[in-house]
C-alpha cells in the first residue's frame, strides 16, 4: 500500500469509508475518482486482529455501491492481494490498460519502475 502522509489524507479524508468496531475503527477504503468513468480503490487496509471477519469485504463494496452511485462505472485498485479482489468480483488487467493519470502517485512512490502490484479492475 502507498505510503500516504497525514495532509494528504486530511485532504482527502472526504473520500474515505471506515468500519468501526466498539467505537474503535478497525478498517478503511477510500475511493477517489481519477476520470469520468474510472473509479480508484485506495488506502484499503483492515487491522490485522479483525482480518478474516467480513470489513474487507464491507468496505470494498461501499466503494462499489458509492461508485455506481456517482455514475462512475470501472473501479480498480494496484494491490499486492489479487485474490481477495477477486473474490469481490474483480478481474486482473494489465497496468497499461489503466490511463496516464493513474500513474500520478507512483512519482511519490520509492519502487516506481520497478513496481510489484497487480491492477484489479471491477465493471460495475
Ligand atoms: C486485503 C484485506 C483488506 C482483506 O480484508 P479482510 O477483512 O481480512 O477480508 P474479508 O474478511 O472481508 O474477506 C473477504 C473474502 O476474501 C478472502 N480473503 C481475505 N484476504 C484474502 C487474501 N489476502 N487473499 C485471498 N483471499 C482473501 C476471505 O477469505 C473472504 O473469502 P470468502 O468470501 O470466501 O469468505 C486485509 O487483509 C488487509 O488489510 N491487508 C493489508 C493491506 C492490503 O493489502 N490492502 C489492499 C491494498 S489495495
Amino acid at each position: 500500500m502507498l505510503f500516504r502522509s497525514p495532509a494528504d489524507i486530511y485532504e482527502n479524508l472526504q473520500t474515505f469509508s471506515v468500519v468501526e468496531l466498539d467505537g474503535r475503527i478497525v478498517g478503511c477504503c477510500s475511493l477517489e475518482i481519477v476520470w469520468a468513468d474510472l473509479a480508484e480503490i485506495k488506502s484499503l487496509a483492515v487491522d490485522e486482529a479483525q482480518k478474516g471477519k467480513g470489513a474487507g469485504r464491507l468496505l470494498v463494496g461501499a466503494a462499489l455501491e458509492q461508485a455506481a452511485a456517482l455514475g462512475v462505472p470501472k473501479v480498480f485498485a494496484l494491490t499486492l492481494e489479487p485474490q481477495f479482489f477477486e473474490k469481490q468480483g474483480f478481474a486482473i488487467v494489465e497496468k497499461e490498460q489503466l490511463p496516464m493519470k493513474v500513474w500520478s502517485d507512483c512519482a511519490r512512490c520509492t519502487k516506481q519502475q520497478n513496481c510489484d502490484e497487480i491492477a484489479v479492475l471491477k465493471v460495475i
